[in-house]
């Protein structure tokens, strides 16, 4: 008789989940003394893939909110595996790693007196994956990340801005933790906005303040694509800043294979249209190169096409640049130029070569 599924059943009819983890562990242990194995694993497996969810729900639950909006100014990560994929030039690769190790061993440096760089300013320009190495730090340290959006904080009432400010730092100082400030600069856009000098001076004193207290003894990343609104007094409270850039050919051939995710197509393996492609793809950013990537494979897909071809991902590169208008007339010049074969483009654009050779005729 196994008592423990009544239990079982009783908590999660009243909503009490800390009885249904209870009685389900004790469950499986003896159904595991029982020799029903199997079983036993696949409960113990429910339970802990749920409690890692319900661990991150009890934590937004007690994270701060905007008192006006009652939206959560907090967004909180944590690291289960590491599977966030980034790819940055082995320069900046390899400070990041100086960094992430420099966490790592904090403890043993604190102890000898020796200061560890722990705050770190990320700038550039957008989709290059500022946001996603913050990620990619937490998975790699272990330590969960609590990301402050400060557009939205900045953008909340501005009586509330630097009780807001107060309460992430209180809450980020209350664990270990990583406190990230994405869009950093919102801080400083918010100069021309509804704000008066004199008020937002304040809220800046305050931020400053915080970063201050905070960053003897915690880690801090903040990002901003506008480094140029950032002021002196705030550049100096970061001990490293690094830019992230758009990738240049190694890394973007590379970042083009992760995305492609091992769908097959007819230009991986061809030296020259693989090339092409990565020179198209030198002025995206690496967040254009995932949509345009993805955006071929979806339709790869929903036609159900055997491969995903080189023509039909430059046409997409195009639509992408020209925010979707472009007329047969400018895909056939861009085709051409982009060597593909008269016959081909005809084939692809469902028109005749006939049409094909005017187009090309009338352009040279
Ligand atoms: N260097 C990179 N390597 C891999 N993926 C990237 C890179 N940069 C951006 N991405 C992808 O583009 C998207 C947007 O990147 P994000 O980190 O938000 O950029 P940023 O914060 O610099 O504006 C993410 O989904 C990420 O997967
Ligand atoms: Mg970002």
């Amino acid at each position: 008789m196994y008592t423990e599924i009544l239990k079982i059943i009783e908590g999660g009819l009243s909503k009490d989940m800390k009885k249904v983890y209870s009685y389900s562990k004790l469950l499986a242990e003896k159904l595991g003394e029982d020799g029903d194995i199997k079983m036993s694993k696949s409960i113990i497996k429910l339970i802990e893939n749920n409690m890692k969810s319900a661990a991150t729900l009890d934590q937004l639950a007690t994270a701060p909110v905007d008192q006006e909006s009652r939206l959560s100014i907090l967004d909180i990560y944590r690291p289960d595996n590491e599977e966030t994929i980034i790819v940055l030039s082995d320069h900046i690769k390899s400070r990041i790693d100086d960094f992430v190790n420099s966490i790592k061993h904090q403890g043993r440096l604190k102890e000898m007196g020796i200061e560890s760089p722990n705050t770190l300013l990320l700038y550039g320009p957008p989709g290059c994956g500022k946001s996603t190495l913050a990620k990619y730090i937490s998975e790699k340290t272990g330590l969960p990340l609590v990301t402050a959006r400060l557009d939205a904080i900045v953008s909340s009432l501005l009586g509330n801005t630097a009780k807001n400010i107060r309460k992430i730092f209180e809450y980020a100082d209350s664990k270990p933790c990583i406190l990230f400030l994405d869009e950093f600069d919102a801080i400083a856009k918010a100069r021309d906005d509804q704000y008066e000098l004199g008020e937002l001076k304040r809220v800046i004193n305050s931020l400053l303040q915080n970063i201050d207290q905070f960053a003897q003894s915690n880690i801090l990343i903040a990002a901003t694509n506008h480094q140029e609104l950032l002021d002196k007094a705030i550049w100096r409270r970061f001990n490293t800043v690094i830019r992230i850039e758009r990738l240049h050919d190694g890394e973007l051939e590379r970042l083009t294979k992760i995305f492609l995710q091992g769908v097959p197509n007819d230009f991986e393996d061809d030296k020259k249209k693989f090339e092409r492609l990565t020179k198209l793809m030198h002025e995206r950013s690496p967040s254009d190169i995932k949509s345009i990537i993805h955006n071929s494979i979806a339709q790869y897909v929903i036609k159900g096409h055997e491969l995903l071809n080189y023509e039909d991902l430059l046409i997409e590169i195009y639509e992408f640049e020209h925010h979707g208008i472009a007329t047969v007339e400018e895909l056939v010049i861009y085709l051409n130029d982009q060597g593909v074969a008269q016959a081909a483009i005809a084939e692809k654009l469902s028109i005749s070569l006939r049409q094909v050779r005017n187009v090309l005729t009338k352009e040279s």
